[in-house]
């Protein structure tokens, strides 16, 4: 897929590495959507990029509303190539607390309700804009990436209900690939390691220190332009399908 004159749909663009993947799009050309449930901190974006921006404001787990964005920016750049999902929470708990209480079950709930379903709602009305483009000569039509982590595979102590819902995330890419090739569409899931987001703005910098120390090589935190450049590469080579990628620096976490 050609980046250039692109139209990319950002779920969680508002904020950390959707904001760097909408960046990423923009410096090579592509039109983006944002959307977000919280859509502060884009006007930098629109002040430099002007109408090759949209925002769309919608809480994913909000089917209607979920319905109104994707179509409202489909509609509004005449067509959608790319969707990457970054809409995405982690709150840590463990399962048995400190004073013996079970975990609270709507903990679980919104962790599934906002990292698997509504990204499997944004998705699935995604792909139905982008089956009605042109075929590329290859009959290429679109291209999902959805973000996952390494929590999917090595969840740490507390992390029961975002590592399901990561999971969840990993476990659509096969399914999605094939169900969506006769469309032309192509499915990929991107699992960072540690990235340098507001989302670790509840870990103290001893813990950060820490978890970067296990990475292979850099020993530094990613960055969202690391996804950027990524999301970049995935567009142009059209060979990648169905393929979960570590974006990782080679960290395997242990148990926290
Ligand atoms: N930062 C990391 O180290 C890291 C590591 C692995 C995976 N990830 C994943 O990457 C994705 C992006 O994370 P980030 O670090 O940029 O976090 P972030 O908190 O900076 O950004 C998340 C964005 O999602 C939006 N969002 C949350 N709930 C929403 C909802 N219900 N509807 C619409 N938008 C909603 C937020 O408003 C925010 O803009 C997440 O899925 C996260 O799980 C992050």
């Amino acid at each position: 897929m050609k980046v250039e004159g692109s139209v990319g749909l950002v779920t969680g663009g508002a904020s950390g590495l959707g904001a760097g993947v909408a960046l990423s799009l923009l410096e090579h050309g592509a039109r983006v959507a944002i959307l977000d449930q919280n859509l502060d901190g884009t006007d930098a974006l629109v002040d430099q990029f002007g109408d090759s921006v949209s925002r769309h404001q919608c809480d994913v787990t909000d089917p209607v509303q979920v319905e109104d964005a994707v179509w409202g920016a489909a509609h509004l750049h005449r067509r959608l190539d790319l969707l990457v999902s970054c809409a995405g929470i982690s709150f840590g708990k463990r399962v048995i607390s400190r004073d013996g209480d079970p975990h609270p079950l709507d903990h679980f709930k919104k962790h599934v309700a906002i990292n698997l379903v509504g990204l499997f709602d944004v998705l699935r009305h995604a792909v139905v804009a982008m089956a009605k483009n042109e075929p590329s000569d290859e009959g290429e039509r679109g291209l999902i990436v959805n973000l996952a982590s390494i929590a999917a595979f090595e969840g740490q102590i507390g992390q029961a209900s975002y590592g399901a819902s990561k999971a969840g995330v990993v476990g659509l890419t096969s399914p999605l690939a094939r169900d969506l090739a006769l469309h032309g569409v192509r499915v990929l899931t991107i699992c960072p390691g540690t990235m340098d987001t507001p989302m670790l703005d509840t870990l103290d910098q001893e813990t950060i220190d820490s978890i970067v120390s296990g990475n292979v090589f850099p020993k530094r935190l990613g960055r969202p332009e690391d996804l950027g450049n990524l999301i970049i590469h995935c567009m142009e080579n059209t060979f990648l399908n169905g393929e979960t990628i570590r974006l990782d620096a080679g960290l395997r976490l242990g148990p926290g």
